[in-house]
């Protein structure tokens, strides 16, 4: 068990939208990337796809949620050990988390799907609407755009996770635990 018991902690409705959304993201990731270069063996009758955009889809819902929330909460202030010039990037670190990975990347790949006249199913059973006219002229773009974004967010939630580790193990400060799920 740690000996770090954070001074401050997230509340318990902030600690299930980062968990519960951190779940369904990395799912979401690796259904999309398994999806796109497993081949016919990994993805038949692209059922990886179609669960890609079952889980991913939610995140677009579960976000607007989560901005309402969180515009009300304030998340517990950083470390006094954190110098100001940290304090600023991991707070622009998470307004990149929300605003690349959390916002732009799942409207990425709804516009992709929009482009393709290819229907998006919430939750696996709610059909989205699409949000253009379909497009093939677009398609290749728009896939272009979707993958590149979504290779800059896992490398930008991996940076997330590392500074989290760093934190805990390194720095030994209670950035970690106050995000601990219990
Ligand atoms: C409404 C939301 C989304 C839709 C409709 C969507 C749709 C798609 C589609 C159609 C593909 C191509 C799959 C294939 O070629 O079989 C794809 C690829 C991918 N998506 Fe999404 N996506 C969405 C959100 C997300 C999110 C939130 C993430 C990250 C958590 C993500 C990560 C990926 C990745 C990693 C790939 C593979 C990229 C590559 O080719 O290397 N997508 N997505
Ligand atoms: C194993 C994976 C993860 C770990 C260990 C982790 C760890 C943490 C920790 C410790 C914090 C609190 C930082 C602080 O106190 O200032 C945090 C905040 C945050 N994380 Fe993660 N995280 C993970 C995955 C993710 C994923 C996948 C996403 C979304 C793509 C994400 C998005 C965020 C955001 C947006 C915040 C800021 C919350 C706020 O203050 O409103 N995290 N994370």
């Amino acid at each position: 068990m740690s000996k770090i018991q954070p001074a401050v902690a997230y509340t318990p409705v902030a600690k299930f939208f980062h968990w519960g959304m951190a779940l369904l993201w990395i799912v979401a990731w690796a259904l999309g990337f398994t999806a796109a270069h497993g081949g016919k063996a990994l993805n038949p009758d692209f059922v990886l796809t179609f669960l890609h955009k079952s889980v991913a889809s939610t995140i677009v819902f579960l976000t607007v949620f989560r901005l309402f929330w969180r515009f009300g909460h304030s998340p517990p202030a950083l470390p006094a050990t954190m110098s100001p010039l940290t304090q600023l990037f991991a707070h622009f670190g998470h307004l990149l988390l929300y605003a690349v990975a959390l916002i732009a990347l799942p409207i990425s790949g709804w516009l992709l799907s929009s482009f393709a006249g290819k229907p998006i199913l919430l939750a696996g059973f709610i059909h989205l609407p699409l949000l253009t006219e379909p497009d093939k002229a677009l398609v290749a773009t728009a896939r272009l755009v979707h993958n590149y974004t979504a290779w800059f967010c896992g490398l930008m939630v991996l940076g997330h996770i590392l500074a989290a580790l760093k934190h805990h193990f390194i720095d030994r400060d209670d950035i970690l635990m106050r995000m601990k799920w219990r």
